[in-house]
């Protein structure tokens, strides 16, 4: 039942399940979706009660703002499946209220808590047989909200849907990743939606992360647009660098996505007892700390990615090769992680959410 209301989320059911079509041994990110979807449209001033219904195509007027104006923000989260098959969220709120962060920087209109948690609750409820259970493997969830409103003027809609859609996914990296450090394009700006889950945050990531793709590396690592001196964010990844053994990571900024792997990497880093330090870091810093033997470790942290190490970063023409290490924060801390959020680990922080 949604809060406040007398309303319960109406279900129609697929008569056929696709579940039997896949192949859970061979999982990769992000294509296979789950029978159902939930969906939610927001019109005449107010959200109405979400539906949950067959996986389907959906139908827009070619007036829609979205096509036009880019009113969009989205969600990453993960559900996992314990030995018990018990089904677990991690830190659910939190997404809930960056959603809503995202929607006010892009003049859309908040939704309900209860809308996106009950409506959640219930989606996965109904399509748990698809929450994978092996190692490495879990069920993505992108929640989303877009502009439907008809109309060229160049305003906020008067209409957007809320949808969820849930995949069965593998690794979103298969190994280290090379990465090359921007200093032409920026991800974002001072005043602008850096912060946000906006959609055309990572449109403008596909041309210069494909320049750099050409060139042989995986991913960018994001500059400040001023100076390009200072690291931010390692593609869709907040990053982390060790130098010694302290871990370092940029504050969060107008420009940085305060992501839900890096708060919860600070905390059971610390609790670990490793020294970390949230400050800018400069590149000319990671640089010196390579060329001294006292830069240990780069890694980025994300939903999708979890903790993805880095093997090799290039800086004005030239590659910095990271050591291979015995005792890696990165591996330490992506087990931790993992086991709080699979049920393998105690929950000191109590970040796991039964559904
Ligand atoms: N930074 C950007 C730009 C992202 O898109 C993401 C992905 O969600 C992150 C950081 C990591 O955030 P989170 O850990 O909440 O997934
Ligand atoms: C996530 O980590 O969940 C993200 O949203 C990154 C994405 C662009 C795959």
């Amino acid at each position: 039942m949604i809060n406040n209301t007398t309303q319960k989320i109406e279900i129609v059911k697929v008569q056929h399940s696709k579940i039997n079509e896949v192949d859970f041994d061979n999982l990769s990110f992000g294509k296979t979706f789950t029978d159902h979807m939930l969906i939610c449209d927001f019109k005449d001033g107010k959200w109405e009660i979400p539906k949950i219904v067959p996986y389907q195509p959906i139908t827009l007027d070619p007036t829609a703002r979205i096509f036009h104006y880019g009113q969009s923000v989205f969600e990453g989260m993960k559900a996992y499946k314990d030995v018990q098959d018990n089904v677990w969220l991690f830190r659910p709120l939190e997404n809930c209220k960056r959603l809503n962060i995202s929607s006010k920087r892009l003049a859309i209109p908040e939704l309900p808590e209860d809308y996106f948690m009950e409506g959640l609750k219930t989606l996965l409820q109904l399509d748990k047989d698809w929450i994978p259970k092996s190692e490495g493997n879990s069920l993505y969830i992108r929640p989303y909200i877009f502009a439907t409103g008809k109309g060229l003027h160049a305003s906020p809609s008067d209409e957007y849907k809320f949808i969820i859609v849930c995949a069965p996914s593998g690794a979103y990296f298969s190994g280290k990743v090379k990465v090359l450090i921007e200093e032409k394009y920026s991800r974002a700006a001072n005043g602008g939606v850096g912060f946000a889950k906006a959609g055309g945050n990572y449109a403008g990531q596909f041309y210069p992360t494909q320049l750099a793709i050409d060139k042989g590396y995986h991913q960018v690592i994001w500059t400040d647009n001023n100076t390009h001196d200072y690291i931010e964010e390692a593609g869709a990844m907040n990053i982390f660098i060790r130098i010694n053994d302290t871990l370092i990571t940029a504050p969060t900024s107008d420009r940085i996505l305060d992501g839900i792997t890096r708060k919860s990497i600070i905390d059971i880093a610390k609790d670990e007892g490793i020294n970390v330090e949230i400050r800018k870091i400069t590149v000319k810093e990671v640089v010196d700390a390579s060329n001294n033997g006292s830069l240990k470790e780069m890694f980025g942290t994300g939903t999708a990615a979890v903790i993805s190490p880095i093997e090799s970063f290039r800086c004005k023409n030239q590659d910095y090769i990271l050591p291979e290490l015995e005792n890696s924060y990165g591996s330490l801390l992506k087990k931790r992680i993992t086991d709080i959020q699979t049920n393998k680990a105690k929950d000191t922080f109590g970040w796991r959410y039964k559904i």
